[in-house]
């Protein structure tokens, strides 16, 4: 791999320089308050930042924060995450209310060496996801004029062409922070030789996201185990009825076809947790799945199934796992997850946990981070580098 890394650029001085670094500070925020429930991806990139605190560069940081529509939108704003990037760092983070405009100008200007300015939500500018080349270069122009280098460490958003993460590497000379790095290391592992037996597990409620990545997997891995709301889907086409649980119609056929094919890899749930409604206090049981009534909906894989998935984890030495097995934010629903969790730390393994939801749920279970091999902060980005994709952000860097 042919990719400068941020100790390339540290070697070469950065004191008085102008680093521009695309961060993933993409984090879950509630719904209600707006207060942000999971810190990992700002921790995340912290080692990065305080290289380059370190080091007396003037460090501008961009990232995006949901998905608004090219168009400031208050509930998308990165004011809370400055005031949080700011007490993790311990050192005020200067915001920026607009993205590329006079504010962000002032407030870049006024960086003195070590510190740190964060911009407004890339995603407020419709050049950031553009499919318009022109468009998107317009703005990675603007951006670039921030930076006398580059920094790449939004592991979360290498798999998207946006202006960011593509075309302002085009630009200006690039390298891969820290994070970014760690996450290609830990992931290759996974693609080149993983030590048998290698076992995935995949949660999450639609296959049709999954779908490329089982693909990939099926002829590579040893087991592949199947949660979450998508499991649904897999146990209809099992001939199953499955009530009012989420179910992909047409996605049915295509689960049958790969339930053929896998020669017997796939492992499905062999009991779930029903309920009357999807609410945390919804009345609900523990049915096989040859018994879901007609009128309930899973909502968690059931003891039996944690029993199975763990006895098939246990002799693994590489472990994949992407997707909570239930709806664990709700305390009703959430053994199934808790489970897998404790099983993939029980096995003697190199574990990756791969992707946003599956990373906010061991922390939100307060499971130990540690006893896992590795947390991935990407979700689809993670996913797409099994595939063996090539990720706009990775090649930009190679360039
Ligand atoms: C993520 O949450 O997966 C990353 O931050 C990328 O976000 P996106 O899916 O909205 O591009
Ligand atoms: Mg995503």
């Amino acid at each position: 791999m042919s990719i400068r890394t941020l100790d390339d650029l540290l070697a070469e001085g950065v004191a008085g320089r102008r680093v521009l670094v695309r961060a993933d500070l993409n984090v879950p925020l509630d719904k209600q308050s707006g207060a942000i429930t999971d810190d990992g991806r700002i921790r995340a990139v912290l080692p990065t930042l305080g290289a380059l605190v370190g080091a007396g560069a003037k460090v501008v940081v961009c990232s995006h924060l949901g998905r608004p529509k090219g168009a400031p939108d208050p509930q998308f704003s990165l004011g809370p995450v400055a005031g949080r990037l700011g007490e993790l760092l311990g050192a005020p983070v200067h915001f920026a209310t607009d993205t590329v405009g006079d504010s962000a100008r002032s407030t870049v200007a006024d960086l003195a060496d070590g510190q740190v300015a964060l911009l407004e939500n890339l995603r407020f500018n419709a050049g950031e996801t553009s499919k318009d080349e022109a468009e998107r270069g317009a703005f990675a122009d603007q951006l670039a004029a921030f930076g006398d280098a580059y920094v790449d460490d939004a592991f979360g958003a290498v798999h998207r062409k946006h202006a960011s993460v593509f075309d302002v590497p085009a630009r200006l000379p690039h390298v891969a922070g820290r994070l970014v790095l760690r996450e290609v290391e830990v992931l290759s592992k996974l693609t080149s030789e993983p030590e048998r037996p290698y076992v995935v597990v995949l949660g999450g409620s639609k296959v049709s996201d999954k779908l490329a990545v089982i693909e990939a997997l099926l002829p590579t891995v040893d087991r592949l185990l199947i949660g979450g709301g998508m499991c649904f889907t897999f146990l209809k086409a099992q001939g199953l009825e499955v009530g009012t649980s989420l179910l992909e119609k047409d996605m049915v056929e295509t689960c049958r076809n790969l339930l053929e094919r896998a020669n017997g890899k796939i492992l499905l749930p062999v009991d779930v947790v029903v309920a009357d409604a999807f609410a945390p206090d919804a009345a609900h049981d523990t049915v096989p799945v040859d018994g879901i009534p007609s009128h309930r909906l899973g909502l968690d894989v059931g003891p039996e199934t944690v029993a199975g998935f763990s006895a098939a984890l246990s002799p693994a030495k590489t472990i994949f796992w992407n997707g909570p097995m239930g709806v664990f934010e709700m305390p009703a629903f959430a053994a199934g997850t808790r489970g897998i969790a404790e099983a993939i730390t029980k096995a003697d393994a190199f574990s990756v946990v791969g992707g946003g939801d599956s990373a906010a749920a061991v922390r939100a279970l307060g499971l130990d981070e540690t006893s896992f091999g590795h947390i991935s902060t990407g979700g689809g980005a993670s996913l797409e580098y099994l595939e063996g994709k090539t990720l706009p952000g990775i090649a930009a860097l190679e360039n």
